[in-house]
């Protein structure tokens, strides 16, 4: 196994395939020792600052979860109530929390803000989400996806549906690209990931032997996929003005029970980064019902709540692969 210690993690293809699948074992060994009861602290005396721009459920649990699991503390910077990005630069915070902190997590808007609290920090720097990148969600979902269909991750088909210009679309592609896997991106043309990303993807495709397909058809995108994934059609950030637009160029693409008997496969399961909008048990979903009489939007409650449904194992590996990332670079 490489040495990973001291690494930043701002996007996927910051490890190499092998360093990548490293840490989804080294995940899956963490997972069954805290099952086992059986788990190691290597991370007492560690201390991590976890710097929030945006809002979160699962990544801030899982990073304070993982870290007091492993003896370690966090400290939580919340979207309002530290200096930086108002008062105070990436670089000077960077330069501060490096000097207290054995490492630092960053969920905001900018890529190029992660990227500066990693040139400036002196300690590892890990991107919790960015409009660009999810890279520790992305972990999660190929642990999930293993746990689901054991054997080669070459021999995985996934289609994601959906707004795929964003940070999930943009991750699932290089994902599947690095890895070798069968990645199709299913979306208006105009939803796909931008042309250097989808460049990128299919540069590491012809190393490692992955299928990309890009396509507008729901159909011929999902058919024999073993998963189906999708996101929310309005990520954190974006003006409300857009759900209209949104939701008239997308509704094509919601994982629907039609959607998952298409692909041909009666095991294919469901997967979706959460939250997800599947019913009205929301603000949001109630005002969106309200606005547009929709129940749901990028998938229907009744996908979401079927046996096809892995939602909720990909959220608890959120916790194992993000301490994998802590042990592997901190332990
Ligand atoms: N999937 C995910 O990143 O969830 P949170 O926004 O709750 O962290
Ligand atoms: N695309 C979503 C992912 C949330 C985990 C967002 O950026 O809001």
């Amino acid at each position: 196994a490489t040495d990973l210690t001291g690494r930043h993690f701002l996007k996927e293809l910051d490890f190499s395939a092998a360093e990548f699948r490293q840490l989804i074992e080294l995940a899956a060994e963490l997972k069954a020792a805290r099952r086992a009861g059986t788990e190691v602290r290597r991370l007492t005396g560690r201390s991590i600052a976890l710097i929030f721009e945006k809002t979160s459920t699962r990544t801030r649990c899982a990073f304070e979860v993982a870290a007091a699991e492993q003896g370690a503390t966090t400290t939580y910077l919340d979207p309002a109530g530290s200096q930086i990005g108002h008062k105070e630069s990436a670089k000077d915070t960077a330069r501060v929390l490096g000097r207290m902190f054995h490492a630092v997590q960053y969920r905001g808007s900018a890529q190029q803000t992660v990227e500066e609290l990693a040139d400036h920090a002196g300690v590892p720097v890990y991107n919790g989400l960015t409009d660009d990148w999810h890279p520790t969600q992305m972990l999660a979902d190929v642990l999930t996806m293993t746990e689901h269909h054991p054997g080669p991750l070459e021999e995985i088909s996934f289609a994601y549906l959906g707004d795929a210009r964003f940070n999930m679309g943009n991750s699932y592609l290089v994902t599947g690209a690095l890895l070798g896997m069968d990645v199709r991106i299913v979306a208006p043309e105009r939803y796909w990931p931008a042309a250097e990303v989808v460049a990128e993807a299919r540069r590491l495709a012809a190393v490692s032997g992955a299928r990309i397909t890009l396509t507008e058809d729901v159909t011929e995108g999902v058919g024999g996929a073993d998963f189906v994934a999708t996101d929310v059609w309005v990520s954190m950030g974006e003006p409300a003005q857009v759900w209209e637009e949104r939701i008239v160029d997308l509704a094509p693409y919601a994982v629907t029970m039609d959607v998952l008997r298409a692909t041909g496969n009666p095991d294919v399961k469901f997967l979706h980064c959460l939250p997800a909008f599947h019913d009205l048990g929301t603000a949001l979903g109630r005002e969106i019902h309200e606005r547009f009489g929709l129940e749901s939007l990028e998938v229907t409650d009744e996908v979401f709540e079927s046996e096809h449904s892995v939602v909720f194992d990909e959220a608890e590996n959120r916790l194992h692969t993000i301490k994998a990332v802590l042990v592997a670079t901190l332990g």
